[in-house]
């Protein structure tokens, strides 16, 4: 039995029961487990302690709970996934309740709450990137790694996740490998990558058909041509 996150006073009865029955799963329960659990300590990095600083002083002293979602995110890439230890030491850097805290985490899917792989594979299966066979795309990742989603290979170097739309629709099909995205993918080009990172490699990320360079038609722009040349991806965050 599956239970979503929003749900009315009346079936609190039902998640009751199937607690007790044992037959509950769901993504908003923290179960303490050996790798996750309150006793574990957690504390940022030196450098992390100056990001901190730093997202903290944009927000105005009465409103600095605001930093909750960069600083879980910190948390996040420091550790590896978001424990409820990260969550504690970020509700105490801010003076949150830890429970504030725990329902940002538990809303948005890009915390993730149990240990992942080295390398986040998340596979948008959403419309455009299925009319565009995500399925092969899921099908060769899935069936190279001999995972499924939801799991990590047993070396620890992926986890695959199957997501919605990540906003690169038009370069569909598409994943994301931690940070980068990896587009125009074909079932035999995404094994390639795959392999590459198992080299120790890093592969180029964007368009994967060597026709585009970001999301321009493959038979070059057709407006915004004055604008000064593509001189690569900008970041907001020093840190990636
Ligand atoms: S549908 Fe896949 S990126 Fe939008």
């Amino acid at each position: 039995m599956l239970f979503q996150r929003d749900f009315c006073v009346s079936s609190i009865s039902l998640i009751t029961a199937a607690l007790l029955a044992g037959d509950i799963v769901t993504e908003d329960l923290h179960r303490n487990t050996p790798e996750n659990n309150p006793s574990i300590p957690f504390e940022f990095n030196a450098e992390n302690v100056e990001r901190a600083k730093a997202i903290i002083a944009k927000y105005p002293p009465q409103y600095k709970k605001g930093a909750v979602m960069p600083l879980l995110d910190l948390g996040q890439r420091q550790l590896g996934f978001t424990s409820i230890s990260v969550m504690n030491y970020v509700a105490k850097m801010l003076d949150m309740p830890p429970m504030r805290v725990y329902e940002v985490a538990t809303f948005y899917t890009m915390y993730n709450r149990t240990p992942m792989g080295k390398l986040h594979i998340q596979v948008c299966t959403t419309t455009p990137c299925q009319l565009c066979n995500s399925d092969s795309i899921m099908e060769a990742i899935t069936g190279y790694l001999g995972i499924q989603p939801g799991e990590t290979t047993k070396d620890g170097l992926f986890t695959i996740s199957e997501v919605e739309c990540l906003g690169a629709c038009v370069n569909a099909p598409m994943i994301a490998i931690n940070d980068d995205y990896y587009e125009d993918l074909t079932a035999h080009g995404v094994v390639k990558i795959l392999k590459a990172f198992q080299a120790g490699e890093t592969p180029v990320a964007g368009p994967e058909n060597g026709r585009r360079a970001t999301c321009e038609p493959v038979t070059g722009p057709k407006v915004l041509t004055n604008p000064e040349p593509f001189d690569g991806p900008s970041f907001t965050r020093a840190d990636l």
